[in-house]
């Protein structure tokens, strides 16, 4: 997963922030999607690397993320925001273990953990 994020965080577009991110989410097949920020001169716009990684798995045919990673340069660990915990919600559990990552550093939470008392499917009965 690490690979894939180091790859995707090599991809980024971030003109704007100088901020780059890569993510890799692993599907219930096991198969790895990746995805990197993409800014925009609208700023609002732009997309982070968790909502990129999340399209490719759903675009891949797959609808559970069991395990997400997220990498940034930097010093310190990125973590995902608030809408991106939001975004994993809708299809990983609480237990899913979100890695963060950045240069030489690296810890592991669940999504649980980074997003409690969550609102999600099962609130609209799905
Ligand atoms: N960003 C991500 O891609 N994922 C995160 O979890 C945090 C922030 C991006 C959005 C923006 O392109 C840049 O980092 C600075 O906020």
């Amino acid at each position: 997963m690490l690979e894939l994020a180091r790859m995707m965080k090599t991809r980024a577009y971030a003109p704007y922030s100088g901020f780059a991110v890569g993510a890799a989410v692993r599907g219930e097949s096991g198969r790895l999607y990746g995805g990197c920020n993409v800014e925009n001169a609208a700023y609002p716009q732009g997309t982070c690397a968790e909502a990129a990684a999340i399209a490719a798995l759903v675009a891949g045919g797959e609808r559970r993320v069991t395990e997400a990673l997220v990498l940034a340069g930097g010093s310190g660990l990125v973590t995902p925001c608030g809408g991106c915990r939001q975004r994993l919600r809708e299809f990983a559990d609480d237990a899913a273990p979100v890695h963060l990552c950045g240069e030489g550093e690296a810890r592991t939470l669940t999504l649980g953990e980074l997003l409690p008392l969550s609102f999600g499917p099962r609130h609209l009965g799905k």
